[in-house]
């Protein structure tokens, strides 16, 4: 009896929405009656490297500072569950980049190696998925990334490029390939260079024992044993002994690299000009384009380690150096806000933060922290399937479109920007192949109240750790809950 009261009032409701749907296609019918969402706008699309959600004023956070991001969300919409595709670089990149989780574009891993550990490893985004770069660039639009890009460079060669910016949609790259390690600095406690040169030191110390063994052996005349064979294990092992000696100056060499298109600009690269080399790059690229609708990616190198900043932001914050590079992130924010601003673009241009994933728990050299704050969320980078490692700041604004100052908690995802940015620029989403994005336009406009996501799933590697249900039709589900609480 009670189920059936509550089916009736559901069916009720059914009815409302038709009748809503019949007004809206008699409006339809008389074009300008018809709202539609305006079209062709610029994409300006920031995202940060590591920050975690605990790290933004906006998000909770009342010691450090971070005003334009704030001013970011004042004037836009904060979404409250925005959720990264994987809880590291490589994966959630890709994921943002195609709207595809990365277990369907083969950039999920199965194995400890999460990300690409090198730049010239061949390996990548497969030339055949398609970014939304690639479908702007096909409506016109004029299309550029400027920062990290660490999907890959070459298949083959040395020069085929196949995973480069340039084979993917963007028309302009100015940045890393890569993805910074502390080597591009030259600190004293080097990333990738550590496990080589462990490794190197290893066999180096096993081939010299056997040197020794070997010659004491032969003089003694215990065992005969050519001296050629001798002398080739003893020049391996030098080779290993070099190789440990140089591996931290060839990990810079081959991986700290800058690049504007296909071209080197500085290998290795200074990292204490990168950041404003890159404002530069950004602020020209808008300039530039201002007549015509562009799409710029500004890939921030910030806040991940080494945490380069300059002196002007040195010692400001409360946090140590890692406040400090978070303060500098944000004014970067503000440089590129204020352009959009003084070229009279903000009614014309969505623009986006957000974070790659969450803040490194893990970063820090002796005692000082290096790595993000997750605000309550337990878990950070790389620890998949936990809430800290996925859930990151999300901003949008777009000036006299999207309602100011608004919140939204329902579940949303990096991958979302895939076709939310392809339907803006008048063009369509790859219908051969599954998106796991939904458009974001209506909820930020607020014209619907529920996410369309029903399921969001969290995968460590190819490996899925759990899965996110967001009961679809809450109107339903509240008046069932209603009906159960009055009966
Ligand atoms: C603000 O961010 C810093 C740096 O990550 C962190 O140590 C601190 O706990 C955060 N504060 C709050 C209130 O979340
Ligand atoms: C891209 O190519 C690979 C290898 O041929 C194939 O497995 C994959 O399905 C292709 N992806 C798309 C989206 O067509
Ligand atoms: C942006 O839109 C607002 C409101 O419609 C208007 O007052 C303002 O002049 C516009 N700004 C520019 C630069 O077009």
């Amino acid at each position: 009896m009670d189920l059936f009261h509550t089916r009736e009032n559901y069916e009720v409701y059914q009815g409302k929405q038709w009748s809503y749907l019949n007004i809206w296609l008699i409006l339809c019918l008389f074009p300008r009656t018809c709202v539609s969402s305006p079209s062709k706008p610029n994409f300006l699309l920031i995202l940060a490297d590591d920050l975690g959600i605990g790290d933004v004023g906006c998000y909770g956070n009342d010691t450090i500072r971070t005003p334009n991001i704030d001013g970011l969300a004042k004037e836009g919409v904060r979404l409250n569950q925005h959720i990264a595709a994987a809880a590291v670089c490589t994966p959630s990149r890709a994921a943002f980049l195609t709207g595809r989780y990365p277990i369907r574009s083969g950039m999920a891993s199965s194995t400890q190696q999460q990300v690409l550990f090198w730049n010239g490893c061949s390996g990548g985004l497969p030339p055949n998925e398609t970014t939304f770069a690639r479908i702007l660039q096909q409506q016109g639009y004029s299309t550029a990334l400027v920062g990290k890009w660490h999907m890959g460079v070459n298949c083959k060669t040395r020069r085929d490029h196949c995973h480069h910016p340039l084979n993917h949609g963007f028309d302009y790259f100015y940045g890393m390939p890569f993805t910074l390690l502390n080597e591009c600095q030259g600190t004293d406690d080097p990333e990738l260079a550590k496990s080589l040169q462990d490794t190197y030191w290893l066999y180096t110390q096993m081939i010299t024992l056997a040197v020794f063994t070997l010659v004491i052996g032969k003089l003694a005349n215990f065992f005969p044993v050519k001296w050629k064979i001798i002398i080739c294990l003893a020049i391996c092992g030098l080779l290993h002994f070099l190789s440990w000696f140089s591996s931290y100056g060839f990990t810079k060499y081959w991986n700290c690299i800058l690049m504007r298109n296909h071209d080197i600009t500085e290998q290795p690269m200074n990292l204490n000009r990168t950041a404003s080399n890159m404002l530069k790059e950004a602020v020209t690229f808008i300039k530039r384009n201002k007549h015509r609708p562009f799409l710029l990616f500004v890939s921030l190198l910030h806040v991940h380690t080494p945490l380069t900043t300059t002196e002007k932001f040195q010692g400001r914050s409360r946090h140590g150096l890692y406040g400090d590079n978070v303060e500098e992130m944000d004014w970067m924010v503000g440089r590129l806000l204020n352009v959009i601003d003084k070229e009279s673009l903000q009614n014309t241009t969505l623009i986006y933060f957000a974070s790659d994933h969450g803040g490194s728990l893990e970063a820090h050299r002796r005692n000082s922290q290096l790595g993000g704050w997750n605000g309550i969320y337990k878990g950070g980078k790389g620890m998949g399937g936990w809430e800290g490692g996925i859930r990151v700041p999300g901003i949008f604004k777009w000036s006299g479109v999207l309602p100011a100052g608004t919140v939204i908690d329902e579940p949303t995802s990096l991958m979302d920007i895939f076709p939310t940015v392809v339907h803006l620029a008048g063009g369509a989403v790859p219908q051969d192949r599954v998106i796991d994005g939904r458009t974001l336009l209506p909820l930020l406009r607020g014209t619907v109240r529920h996410s369309r996501h029903e399921f969001m799933f969290h995968y460590c590697g190819v490996f899925l750790h759990a899965v996110r249900w967001h009961q679809k039709d809450t109107v339903a589900l509240d008046k069932l809950t209603a009906a159960v609480m009055l009966y």
